[in-house]
């Protein structure tokens, strides 16, 4: 179970971060993209290694921005071996992974906690869901579905949803503007 998800995005961040002196841990699944120099990268596999990750470097953190596109599920036996194709069709039981965000707003403290959320329609909505749902201050709603955009792709459409309501609408945005309007605003924030 997989997406087309680059790592773009997370990537763009950290370096924009680093850029504006923050101190930046990235926690990233596997990517064919260069580490950003001056960040401390930690590479992880599955979404409970993320997890163990993220919640690992999350008590110094002011600031956690959560743009994996972590996969919701995972197999409930994973096989260490190989499936042989003669024993037939295997039925594969999955279940739910750590929700690592949800698990962050639940202990929110006063960190400023940003996620992302990828959408095909009912954007505003889905996106105040999660923004309240998950406790966050920050949602970047990504449509996606459309061609040129959202997963590998270097630039999004994409709104911003904000908890204090200054949202940004809708708008196309390299990944770069994006990481540097969800900066500023965590900046703010932080202020
Ligand atoms: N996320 C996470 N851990 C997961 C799944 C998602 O931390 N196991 C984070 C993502 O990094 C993202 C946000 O949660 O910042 C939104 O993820 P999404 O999968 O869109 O939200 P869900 O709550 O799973 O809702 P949906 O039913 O729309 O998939």
């Amino acid at each position: 179970l997989g997406n087309r998800s680059t790592g773009k995005m997370g990537f763009a961040i950290a370096e924009e971060a680093r850029r504006r002196g923050a101190s930046v841990t990235l926690v990233t699944g596997p990517t064919y993209l260069a580490e950003p120099a001056g960040v401390r990268v930690n590479r992880v596999e599955t979404a409970q290694e993320m997890r163990d990750a993220v919640l690992g470097s999350a008590d110094g953190a002011d600031a956690i921005v959560m743009s994996a596109a972590v996969a919701d599920f995972r197999p409930e036996q994973p096989v260490p071996g190989k499936l042989k194709k003669e024993d037939g069709v295997p039925e594969i039981r999955l279940e739910p992974t750590p929700d690592i965000l949800r698990e962050l707003g639940s202990g929110k403290g006063d960190r400023v906690l940003v996620g992302f959320a990828a959408e095909t329609d009912a954007l505003e909505t889905s996106g105040r869901k999660k923004l309240e749902g998950k406790n966050l201050d920050l949602v970047v709603v990504n449509r996606v579905g459309a061609p040129g955009t959202g997963f590998g792709s270097d630039t999004d459409e994409a709104m911003i949803l904000a908890r204090d309501g200054q949202d940004e609408p809708l708008r196309t945005w390299t990944k770069r503007e994006l990481a540097a309007a969800v900066l500023d605003r965590v900046a703010k924030l932080l202020a």
